[in-house]
């Protein structure tokens, strides 16, 4: 067995030091770990981004970083974005528009969508489809998913208006 590496981090706000394995990834040690499960883990190999997670503040394919290489560092799962509030419009659309189905990928689609509207608060459907290309979903066919962000960005541009 390798030898084992101290690491200590921010996970959605709170310290955290652990041991681990060198060759541990950040998808396997938050679920496996710190129970936080809404890290989902599909291909495993960086296609379809189930794995989805925010560190620093960007979003990164949680099945190809190693848990060592956050050492340091803000991470930011789907559990830490719901309870922030930051997301709460956006995951009730993607209810309310149809966007998930089994939602095995909607833990990786709300945050790349979240991701998103941060950089872009008013995307075309093709900005949207864009962005979200390293995203799969078997259920839906994505349109209610491209629905459930356009509706977002509209929601929030007529908020931003009313104040
Ligand atoms: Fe990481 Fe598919 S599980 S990209
Ligand atoms: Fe099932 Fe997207 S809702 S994979």
């Amino acid at each position: 067995m390798a030898d084992l590496i101290a690491i200590t981090m921010k996970i959605n706000g709170e310290p955290v030091s652990a041991t681990i394995e060198p060759r541990q990834t950040i998808a396997d040690f938050l679920r496996s770990t710190m129970g936080l499960t809404g890290t989902h883990l599909g291909c495993e190999h960086g296609v379809c981004g189930a794995c989805t997670i925010r560190l620093n503040d960007v979003t990164v394919r949680g099945c190809l970083t190693f848990a060592v290489q956050c050492d340091g560092m803000e991470v930011e799962t789907i559990e830490g974005a719901s309870e922030s509030g930051r997301i709460s419009d956006l995951q009730e659309n993607f209810v309310s528009r149809n966007a998930l189905q089994c939602g095995f990928c909607t833990p990786g689609m709300v945050l790349s969508a979240d991701e998103l509207l941060a950089d872009n608060a008013d995307p075309s459907r093709e900005e949207i489809r864009e962005h979200l290309s390293g995203n799969y979903c078997r259920c839906t066919g994505y349109q209610s998913i491209i629905d459930a962000i356009e509706t977002t960005a509209k929601q929030r541009h007529e908020r931003l208006g009313d104040e």
